[in-house]
């Protein structure tokens, strides 16, 4: 048996620089709350409760002396002056990524009738996104939501940066059906694009495949249909105890691959987990030939 970890699994570039500048906070004593669940990690937001960093739903919520960490996802431009307004101190997590598409569409808005976003209405990063795209934004996630689409001449579109490929791919040549003048800002995030295809490979040679992160998790529910696609023996995990071992039995080669937001602890405890599994399987196996002899 063979136990193969993806070479880009966990927390990707954006969420690592937020997490690791709140513990640094933290750990200078400063008093913080999050504006929303840091990562989409159940397991890791009860660990930042831990160290007395909560999470508030909006802005009414913050105390008195408390400082607000914007996570990775960003925030609409009003966020920005309430907080300004109340003055609340905050620090800013946006990703760098996330940030260019604000900058992107919050200059170029002006210039077209509209700015369509590929992504998920409800998603905090798309979210923030339509706030910085001004009045003439839409969300579409389906080929039902470019048909509502109001007719215009021109329009910027951009993606949520975890989205599949292949989802914005689609998306993409039917709004150009609609609007032939439609110009493509192909924001899906490198990591996620990576991370898609790693696990498209992994899938397609593995005989069983285990998807670690968050059920509320949309990279991680990505990259869970991808595997799933490519190798029935797929399992969706949050945590090691909800690992099922015995579907490893008569596979050759298991693959794991994590979401953005699965925190690497999570990711070894699986592997240590399914390592033991493995020597136990050996042993086993060995016990079986020396009394076959
Ligand atoms: Fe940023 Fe890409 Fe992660 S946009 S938050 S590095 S998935």
């Amino acid at each position: 048996m063979q136990i193969i970890r993806a070479k880009h699994a966990g927390f990707c570039f954006g969420v690592k620089r937020a997490v690791d500048k709140t513990l640094q906070l933290a750990k200078e004593g400063k008093k913080l709350c999050t504006l929303g669940d840091l990562i989409h990690n159940t397991i890791f937001v009860e660990y930042l409760k831990e160290k007395g960093i909560r999470s508030v739903e909006s802005l009414l919520e913050v105390q008195e002396g408390e400082c607000v960490v914007i996570r990775s996802h960003g925030v609409a431009p009003e966020c920005y002056e309430q907080l300004e307004a109340q003055g609340i101190s905050y620090v800013d997590c946006t990703c760098p990524f996330v940030a260019r598409i604000h900058e992107r569409v919050s200059r170029e808005k002006s210039c077209h009738d509209a700015i369509i976003i590929i992504g998920k209405a409800e998603h905090p990063e798309v979210v923030g996104i339509k706030g910085w795209a001004g009045e003439h934004a839409y969300v579409v996630a389906s080929p039902e939501d470019i048909r509502h689409l109001p007719p215009v001449n021109t329009a910027l579109v951009v993606c949520q940066t975890t989205i599949r490929q292949e989802l914005a791919d689609a998306l993409f040549s039917e709004i150009q059906q609609r609007i032939p003048g439609a110009e493509l800002f192909n924001s899906i995030c490198e990591t996620t694009r990576q991370r898609q295809e790693e696990t498209r490979l992994l899938a397609q040679k593995s005989d069983a495949m285990v998807v670690i992160g968050d059920k509320k998790s949309s990279n991680t529910r990505k990259l869970y249909e991808i595997a799933l696609k490519f190798c029935n023996n797929t399992q969706y995990i949050e945590s090691v105890d909800e690992l099922l071992l015995e579907k490893f039995l008569n596979c050759d080669i298991i693959s794991i691959v994590a979401g953005a937001s699965a925190p690497d602890w999570i990711i070894r405890e699986v592997e240590t987990q399914m390592s033991e599994f493995e020597h136990a399987q050996v042993a086993e196996e060995e016990v079986k030939a020396a009394e076959e002899q």
